[in-house]
């Protein structure tokens, strides 16, 4: 009988026992965790491609069939049916919450949502030009000095925490675009939704008070909902790996917001829209950019194409795209960067260069249109992505943390430096 649970490594000779993981869904994991104190030998993997850092009961994602769940629900049926605040409960919880859960949490994030008066002060202080990322990581990290923790275990104030982060980065998120604006602070209001009330303290002016109207409001929930985890991305790794070190929760999501700036990861939704004018300033010339990207010694990527685990189109992306449509039909807009992502996606899906790297459309390539048509500028994207994925963010850690098994992450290396050198004193170098 073959042993199913444990698999075997020849090395030199002698042979290795390695126990065999399974997760719920069918992953199928080595375990090598003493492979160095049994062989002398690390495993190389750069870039992590094959490496799974956690096990974790968040999110599952299956790349070749594009599926996504969050706790075991269908991203799909999520994204339908429920609005952000029920989603990131149950990615903080485990569960869905019922009517009075779900009444007492909007209620308790409705609460936190005012920053101390003190920190509105650090908005004055960056240039008009500053980027909003730049300003929400420096600010969500300052949050530690105006809120410590309360006990020494952080687990113990989770859910305070967890939920004046979720309200607060929302009102920052808003203070940081009206500054940007030089327009007068719009505070929260108790009586509108998480969503509603982010857009009203973005485009609520004196004299042109703001309708908030329900289909954006939608459209929002939508996107947040599906932006709200993506398992150990490269910003919920940051978050876990300087988590683990033992910083204050405040500075590990601030890690993992200046993680999600890069236009590899968040940054691709503002990256796209870059791209996208910049298509249309040049005669609509799709067919020149789709050969730039495929040139390999060109270095232009089509961004908000690709990715890391999805080897078929994105599900978010789908819903996304299906969005897009309905919300620019309600609000009556006309988006000639629409029609270019349309014509791009159409051809880049026949041409062999990207059907053989199966590189489809991700959850980046349509969602700054729709950001677009709600009045978000385009230095704002990256920002809604960070409110999006900050539940996920704070799921992670807080499973990092609850875990025992837990050590300080810390990778290592195969060092091809210099080997060891007699020192030269200054005087007698060359
Ligand atoms: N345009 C043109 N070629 C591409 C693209 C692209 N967008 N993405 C990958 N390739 C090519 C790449 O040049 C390589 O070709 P070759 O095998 O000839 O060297 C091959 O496809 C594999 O690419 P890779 O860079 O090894 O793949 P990766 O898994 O390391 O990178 C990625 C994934 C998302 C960084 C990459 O696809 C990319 O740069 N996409 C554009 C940026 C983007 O949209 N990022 C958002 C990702 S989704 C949101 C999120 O979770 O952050």
């Amino acid at each position: 009988m073959p042993d199913n649970s444990t698999a075997e490594l020849r090395l030199h000779g002698k042979t290795y026992t390695l126990p065999l993981v399974e997760g719920t869904m069918g992953d199928k994991a080595i375990d090598i965790s003493n492979l160095l104190k049994e062989t002398g030998y690390m495993t190389l993997d750069s870039g992590y491609k094959n490496t799974g850092s956690c096990a974790s009961a968040i999110t599952f994602l299956d790349g070749k069939e594009g599926v996504l769940r969050y706790r075991g629900y269908a991203i799909e049926e999520l994204a339908n049916n429920c609005i952000f605040v029920e989603v990131a409960y149950l990615l903080l919880h485990g569960k869905l919450p019922n009517e009075a859960e779900l009444r007492a949490y909007r209620d308790l994030i409705g609460r936190f949502a005012l920053i101390h008066e003190d920190m509105i002060h650090f908005f004055d202080h960056f240039p008009s030009h500053a980027s909003p990322m730049s300003i929400l990581s420096v600010m969500v990290n300052s949050l530690c000095n105006f809120y410590p923790e309360m006990s020494d275990d952080p687990l113990v104030d989770f859910d305070v925490t967890s939920t004046r982060l979720i309200s607060k980065i929302r009102t920052i998120a808003a203070f940081s675009y009206k500054k940007s604006m030089g327009q007068p602070l719009v505070y929260p209001r108790h009586d509108l939704c998480y969503c509603g009330n982010f857009l009203n303290m973005m485009f609520d002016k004196p004299v042109h008070p703001y309708q908030v109207r329900p289909e954006v409001v939608a459209a929002l929930n939508k996107l947040l909902i599906l932006h709200a985890d993506h398992e150990q991305n490269c910003s919920t790794s940051t978050v876990r790996l300087v988590g683990s070190a033992g910083v204050n929760i405040y500075a590990a999501i601030s890690a993992g917001i200046n993680a999600l700036w890069g236009p590899l990861h968040g940054g691709a939704n503002e990256a796209v829209i870059d791209m996208l004018e910049t298509i249309y300033a040049d005669d609509s010339n799709v067919r020149k950019y789709i050969d730039k990207a495929k040139d390999r010694s060109d270095p232009f990527r089509l961004s908000g194409f690709g990715h890391r685990v999805y080897k078929t189109f994105d599900p978010r992306g789908k819903i996304i795209k299906q969005a897009c449509d309905e919300i620019l039909g309600v609000l009556n807009v006309s988006d000639p960067l629409l029609d270019i992502a349309r014509r791009l996606e159409e051809i880049a899906l026949k041409e062999e260069y990207f059907i053989e790297r199966n590189l489809y459309p991700n959850v980046d390539f349509y969602s700054g249109i729709i950001y677009r048509a709600l009045g978000i500028p385009s230095n704002m994207f990256t920002v809604m992505f960070a409110l999006g994925r900050l539940p996920g963010w704070l799921a992670q850690w807080k499973e990092m943390r609850e875990d025992s098994t837990t050590r300080i992450g810390r990778p290592r290396q195969v060092y091809t430096g210099e080997p060891a050198r007699k020192f030269v004193p200054l005087a007698e170098r060359k």
